[in-house]
């Protein structure tokens, strides 16, 4: 018989599940079993993507949305839609992950859903009520080709910075870009040497910038994010570690910054 398995990554507060068949073919649950979508061939089921799903379901309906470095199952592009965006927009610079959302985007005719590959926005040629990006933020010494879903660079902000100056040419007036973050990467306090994201968002011209979602996550022996440790107290040495049942955690953010 299948399993169903509730799935609460970070705590998310709307209801997902994991359903897994007797082959073993996983499905993504939402909507109360609404849609099931497979999860695709690179096994990348969506945690901090999903925190997304409770901020954009009242705001994304009838709008134009853009959804950043979508990833192999496309979950801000499948919220969005879900949740009655007029058209999405989903791009990524890997097409393993465009290949995959392209399958989901036909088995459940999603005709308001257009995909293509782009570097950032280098591909894009119109403006949007809403750009969401998970983008990649871990602090690495490098980017390369192993670690292009994780690395945001030296000190995690290179994509975070890249999209803050850049999304403001492809937002329609009042429009909004939410981001996610961790919040040592000084998102409204600096915790390094860097300005925080807030200054320099605002600085860039920005009208607002909010954390509109705050979420504990505790960092395994085995995450990325604990392995990285001793290399992020190196650029963000007043960074504060707190710790959840013994182990140490940091703090997810959704950023939210309106033109
Ligand atoms: C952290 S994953 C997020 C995936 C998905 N949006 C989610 O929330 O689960 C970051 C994504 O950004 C993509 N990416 C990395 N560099 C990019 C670039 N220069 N242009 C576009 N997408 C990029 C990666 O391929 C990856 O799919």
């Amino acid at each position: 018989m299948d399993t169903i398995q509730e799935y609460k990554p970070l705590d998310i507060q709307t209801p997902v599940s994991l359903r897994t068949t007797l082959s073993g073919q996983r499905f993504l649950v939402l909507k109360d079993g609404k849609y099931q979508f497979p999860i695709g061939p690179l096994g990348y089921i969506p945690k901090s993507g999903l925190c997304f799903y409770d901020v954009l379901a009242p705001i994304v309906n009838n709008k134009k949305i853009l959804d950043l470095g979508c990833g192999e199952m496309g979950i801000i592009s499948l919220i969005s839609i879900l949740e009655g965006a007029s058209q999405v927009t989903a791009i990524d610079i890997d097409e393993r992950c465009l290949y995959w959302l392209n399958h989901l985007k036909t088995k459940f005719h999603f005709n308001n859903l257009e995909i293509f590959k782009s570097d950032m926005f280098q591909a894009v040629h119109k403006k949007f009520d809403v750009i969401v990006s998970n983008p990649p933020i871990m602090p690495m010494p490098e980017i390369n080709e192993k670690n292009i879903h994780d690395s945001g660079g030296k000190d995690g902000r290179i994509y975070l910075n890249k999209i803050m100056k850049d999304a403001l040419s492809y937002l329609n007036d009042n429009g909004q870009l939410y981001l996610s973050a961790f919040s040592f990467l000084g998102t409204d306090t600096p915790t390094g040497k860097q300005l925080s994201l807030k200054q320099y968002a605002l600085n860039l011209g920005y009208s607002s910038f909010d954390v509109v979602a705050r979420k504990r996550k505790i960092l395994s022996d085995n995450s990325l994010t604990y392995k990285q440790l001793p290399y992020i107290k190196t650029i963000y040495p007043y960074m504060k570690i707190s710790t959840y049942q013994n182990k140490p955690t940091t703090e997810f953010q959704i950023l939210r910054l309106c033109k």
